[in-house]
């Protein structure tokens, strides 16, 4: 009998603690996987597309929750490190999700003024954690708010929301007695916004003390800034290196989203046979890659190579494994050897400056022209790769008077191969609530095109 009793208090004992493990099972896979989110930079996509190869090369799990042309959520296996975005080219800002509730309630709230809705998001604000770093700071604290909309119909009213926001923080500081100014900005400002060299001006990440307020199209974020896009260290290696050229120069940034697009990480050897002045080469051994670079003009091999000495110097790089050499492209085989190479990344010859936009048979000439550089050249690079190894190549995206770009088409050559494209996104990088994935799924190529430009880059990654 005794025995009888204790085998069913053991039973009830499992069966409680058996419930609180799943109860903590299921809060910590849904509630406590990490969501962080990223501002992008201006051509979004190519933002997305760098993100997914980053987080994937370093197999970091990760699911993109929602996109948007301004910002993402993506949720983490694990913790997330935002020191990362030194390593990236494309996001601006990294929030730390801290509340989240229904578009439905934002549109209530603004859209028809219902004071309940307003009521609803000072509450899920105030809950939420959000001001507990920035009342962490010893004296009156500076902090901002930036708004960022997907929705077109509240997008006009981002200014008042920013204001709303501001001061449900204010009050929520007040409250555990802590005095603060609320950053504001001119009136004329298009998007009610705080710029990264505001956010990093005004150390407003040591003190956690910008709250973005992100608008998707179903549900609103509201985060705290915990990392901010440095556009000094950037400009630093673009206009402070001892070698500059105006007119074929690659910025920095663009040359670091296509080092990730090439899953290029520490210690893998990277190419690039047309590397000018060398700013590709620089972002990959930024990225600890051992560098290669290659270029027909003897002044862009030897300017590379001073340009690299200068960023070791500079960023303290030892024992950074990198050369440059002369030469054609024609000749990688004999200068590089078979099978050599984890990532080739690479932009050659663009066409010539043009003053205005092209008729469509004159951007096909230009183009044509180009052929026989670029099928050559990807040839080589086959060889030149390791199987499984990555190219990230740009080619030319002529702006035409009739308004069809003229690009060049290197599809054949590359099936010739056996080359195989990658795609930026599948859908197993998606949870199943992000909508809009048809557009995303069957993008082969990204392009990176200024308004004011007329020749613009298409980005291919494709895998030996
Ligand atoms: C668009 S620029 C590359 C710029 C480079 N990404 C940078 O940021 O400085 C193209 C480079 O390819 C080189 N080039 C052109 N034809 C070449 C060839 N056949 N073999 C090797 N390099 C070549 C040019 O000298 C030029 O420096």
């Amino acid at each position: 009998m005794l025995f009888l009793t204790l085998v069913i208090y053991l039973k009830c004992f499992i069966r409680v603690i058996g419930g609180h493990l799943l109860i903590y099972l299921v809060y910590f896979l849904i509630f406590r996987m990490p969501t962080e989110l990223f501002i992008s930079g201006k051509s979004w996509m190519l933002s997305l597309a760098e993100l997914t190869s980053y987080f994937k090369a370093r197999e970091i799990g990760f699911e993109v929750q929602f996109f948007s042309g301004e910002f993402f959520t993506l949720s983490f296996e694990r913790d997330f490190d935002a020191s990362a975005i030194a390593d990236l080219g494309g996001t601006i800002k990294i929030g730390e999700v801290k509340a989240k509730f229904p578009t439905e309630t934002v549109k209530e709230a603004f859209l028809k003024k219902n004071k309940q809705a307003q009521q609803q998001i000072i509450e899920s604000l105030g809950s939420s954690g959000l001001v507990d770093g920035i009342a962490k700071s010893s004296e009156k604290v500076l902090f901002g708010v930036s708004v960022y909309c997907t929705e077109n119909t509240l997008r006009p009213l981002s200014g008042g929301i920013q204001r709303f926001v501001g001061s449900a923080v204010k009050n929520e500081l007040a409250d555990l007695g802590k005095k603060s100014n609320f950053m504001g900005f001119g009136k004329d400002r298009r998007q009610a916004q705080l710029s990264h060299v505001e956010v990093l001006k005004k150390s407003l990440v040591e003190n956690k003390a910008e709250v973005l307020f992100c608008i998707g199209r179903t549900e609103t974020w509201a985060a705290i800034t915990v990392a901010v896009h440095n556009p000094f260290e950037f400009q630093k290696r673009d206009i402070y290196k001892p070698n500059q050229r105006k007119i074929f120069g690659m910025p920095p940034r663009l040359a670091r989203i296509m080092v990730n697009l090439s899953a290029c990480t520490s210690g893998k050897v990277l190419l690039d046979p047309f590397c000018g002045v060398g700013t590709i080469l620089q972002e990959a051994l930024l990225e600890k890659a051992m560098v290669v670079g290659m270029d027909v003009n003897p002044w862009c091999a030897k300017a590379a190579s001073e340009n690299l000495e200068w960023l070791v110097r500079e960023y303290g790089l030892e024992g950074a494994d990198f050369r440059v050499l002369q030469g054609d492209v024609d000749k990688l085989v004999e200068k590089i050897g078979q099978e050599a190479l984890d990532c080739i990344v690479c932009e050659p010859d663009l066409g010539p400056a043009l003053r205005q936009v092209p008729t469509g048979p004159y951007a096909e000439k230009i183009i044509q022209k180009l052929e026989p550089l670029y099928f050559g050249f990807i040839e080589k690079a086959y060889a030149t790769l390791k199987p499984g190894g990555h190219l990230v190549l740009v080619t030319p995206y002529i702006k035409t008077r009739s308004g069809q770009a003229v690009t060049m088409p290197i599809d054949e050559r590359l099936g010739q191969l056996g080359l195989k494209r990658v795609h930026a996104f599948s859908k197993d990088m998606f949870s199943l609530s992000a909508g809009g994935l048809e557009r995303l799924i069957n993008t082969s190529s990204l392009v990176e095109m200024d308004e004011r430009h007329i020749i613009g880059r298409e980005i291919h990654v494709v895998e030996k």
